[in-house]
């Protein structure tokens, strides 16, 4: 090595030692007589001071800038007791320079390397190597690599082979659209780039792995959000001979490891468990956050016959009518708050909602009141458990735009109002997810999850002479599966397998998948089933949103190293980009863009 110590490691004990540090020139401060820089690595930053007494050295040190590399030599020294700098880690020392090389030198940056850096996320894509040589940004990757050494280091212990699996495959049912990579060889013929490991972790226990890991990449074309990239990293495993209860297990104990090992957080298991139905009954969604209370209650029954025409025509077309309860917060917020709050559901086509205040002294106050006797109103306040100082908010329309706006609407108030700890993880578990759901766009019923999801034993009866049309019962068939949900985001999903092909074959043909089609698509997967087949379960956590929510990030961009932008583009190296004609020829594909996308930014 060209240096003897990092930027972060020298302390008062090293005082007096002559050592050689190498590294970005973060600052220069220059006092006339004396010059002071701090040099940064990965590891800190140290303070270099260059001495009047040394003056081919002060001279030297004019010409240097911000960001280039410098090797230099000297004594450390250590400071005085009062100009200790508590804020640097080597704040108890400085290194008096009796020599120094540039080793390289640097433009002028497009934006501060420091930790108070404001450049716009556009900047910070294309220049992706000056913004990860901010600390924030070298801590993000510390943390996410600490993270996988320890799930890693469970798996281990427990058994698991990591194995990889193909890139290069056939489409695989995940439900987006997949990247296609066409053959050179087979013209006319593509491989697409694996959604998940899906198939191919099941072909491993069919192969009696019994135990398979992987730290596997994932592609998929499909519209990114905050917490979507085409390509992202899943902790994906399976299990052979494994029921749900071993699962959790293993996962709860690679959360506690990962998180430790990351951020020092303690969490422990066992994560609570909730059924899905139950997380629709009281939470209007299947990522509740569990940071605070505040459940929904319904009401439907009580105010089918009351004068309230918002709620009795709901009630009687067959919708729902359900509340949400502000704790104490009467005081708090005016009719106009209230009103406003109807642009915070609008998105889910909600088309009003109702509020009711119970004023100090137990009268009730809002537009619904009117229309209610008072008895009314108590039975609805003792149903939804509001006292005096609370609010009930009101939604009344379907059971699923009612869930779906009171839903964000809980989420918002609880940010609001401060309801939860931004460092408080709160996981569960949401099992039994419905097996099938309605799609309107396609109009059938397709996969919740994935085709392979065993149906919950419960409800296997209920396969007998099932048909894929809109009403019919395929609704309420429950699957073995869980979600594994942090502070209201879906960490993780898996199942427990299919493993018998006869039932695989009878859950593609109520897809509409066609046995033709199941045997083109994953003939390779049903014969593998036909082999012995273990029973087996499997999960995979997303590992960018998992280091995101150590690290406190909405967007899992700041924990990937080199991410897409919101268009799906790698800002730093152009790509997507077009190829030359011979590479095209080679695979015989002519440009025929039908309508050549915009391509900015
Ligand atoms: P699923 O499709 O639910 O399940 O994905 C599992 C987890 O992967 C993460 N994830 C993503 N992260 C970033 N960007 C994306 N575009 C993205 N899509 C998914 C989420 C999600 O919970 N093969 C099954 C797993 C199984 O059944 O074992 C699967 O892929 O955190
Ligand atoms: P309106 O009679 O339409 O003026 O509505 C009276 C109150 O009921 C207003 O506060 C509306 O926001 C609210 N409201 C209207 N539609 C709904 C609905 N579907 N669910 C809950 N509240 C509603």
């Amino acid at each position: 090595m060209i240096r003897t110590h990092t930027c972060g490691e020298l302390r008062k004990e090293h005082a007096g030692q002559e050592v050689t540090l190498a590294g970005w020139v973060q600052n220069r401060r220059d006092h006339g007589g004396v010059m002071f820089i701090d040099l940064r690595d990965r590891y800190g930053l140290t303070q270099i001071k260059l001495d009047l007494d040394k003056s081919e050295v002060l001279e030297l040190g004019q010409h240097v800038r911000n960001e280039w590399v410098l090797k230099v030599t000297g004594k450390v020294l250590e400071r005085p007791e009062d100009m200790y700098n508590p804020k640097m880690i080597t704040g108890q020392i400085e290194l008096d320079v009796d020599s120094f090389e540039v080793i390289s030198r640097s433009e002028v940056i497009p934006f501060e390397t420091d930790e108070y850096s404001k450049a716009g996320e556009e900047i910070r894509m294309r220049y992706r190597y000056l913004d990860l040589r901010r600390p924030q940004m070298q801590r993000n990757f510390e943390v996410r690599h600490k993270a996988i050494a320890a799930i890693r280091k469970v798996m281990d212990e427990q058994g698991f082979l990591e194995i990889e699996t193909p890139i290069l495959g056939k489409s695989t049912p995940e439900g987006a659209r997949d990247y296609l990579v066409p053959s050179r060889v087979h013209h006319g013929e593509y491989y697409a780039l694996p959604q998940s490991p899906q198939i191919f972790k099941q072909i491993l226990m069919v192969g009696g792995c019994d135990r398979y890991y992987q730290i596997a990449r994932c592609f998929r074309d499909e519209d990114l959000r905050a917490d979507r990239q085409p390509e992202f990293t899943q902790f994906d495993l399976e299990m052979s001979f494994a029921e749900p209860d071993d699962i959790f297990a293993i996962i709860e104990n690679c959360m506690a490891e990962a998180f430790k090992a990351g951020i020092g957080a303690e969490v422990k298991g066992p994560f609570e468990r909730m059924d899905y139905a139950a997380a629709i009954r009281d939470y209007g969604c299947d990522k509740p956050d569990l940071r605070f209370d505040m459940k929904l209650s319904e009401i439907t029954d009580l105010v089918t016959e009351c004068g309230f025409k918002v709620f009795s025509a709901v009630a009687a077309s067959g919708g729902v009518i359900k509340a949400l309860v502000a704790k104490g917060c009467q005081e708090n917020y005016s009719r106009k708050d209230l009103d406003g709050l109807h642009e915070v559901i609008k998105c889910h086509g909600a088309k009003g909602l109702a509020w009711i205040k119970i004023l100090p002294g137990g009268e009730y106050n809002g537009a619904p009141v009117k229309f209610f006797e008072k008895e009314q109103l108590d039975a609805i306040a003792a149903r939804t458990g509001a006292t005096e100082g609370d609010i009930m908010m009101f939604m009344a329309d379907t059971a699923h735009i009612v869930n779906n706006s009171l839903a964000t609407l809980r989420n918002k108030w609880g940010e609001m109002e401060n309801l939860y700890k931004k460092d408080d993880f709160h996981f569960v578990w949401i099992t039994d997810f419905p097996l099938f759901e309605w799609s309107e766009e396609h109009n059938r019923w397709e996969s919740s999850h994935h085709p392979f999801t065993m149906i919950h034993p419960e409800d296997a009866d209920q396969l007998l002479g099932a048909e894929n049309k809109k009403g019919g019962n395929l609704g309420g068939i429950r699957s073995t599966s869980y979600d594994l949900v942090l502070n209201g985001v879906e960490l993780a999903s898996g199942s427990v397998r299919i493993h018998d092909s006869e039932i695989q074959a009878k859950i593609f043909s109520l897809l509409g998948i066609s046995e033709e089609e199941a045997k083109e698509r994953f003939g390779f997967f049903i014969d593998a089933l036909k082999y012995g087949t273990p029973p087996h379960a499997g999960i995979a956590p997303g590992v960018d949103r998992m280091v995101a929510m150590m690290l406190g990030y909405d967007n899992i961009r700041e924990v990937i190293a080199f991410p897409k932008n919101q268009k799906a583009m790698d800002l730093m190296t152009g790509a997507p980009a077009g190829v030359d004609e011979k590479q095209l020829r080679d695979l015989a594909i002519q440009n025929v863009a039908i309508q050549q996308p915009k391509k900015d930014a």
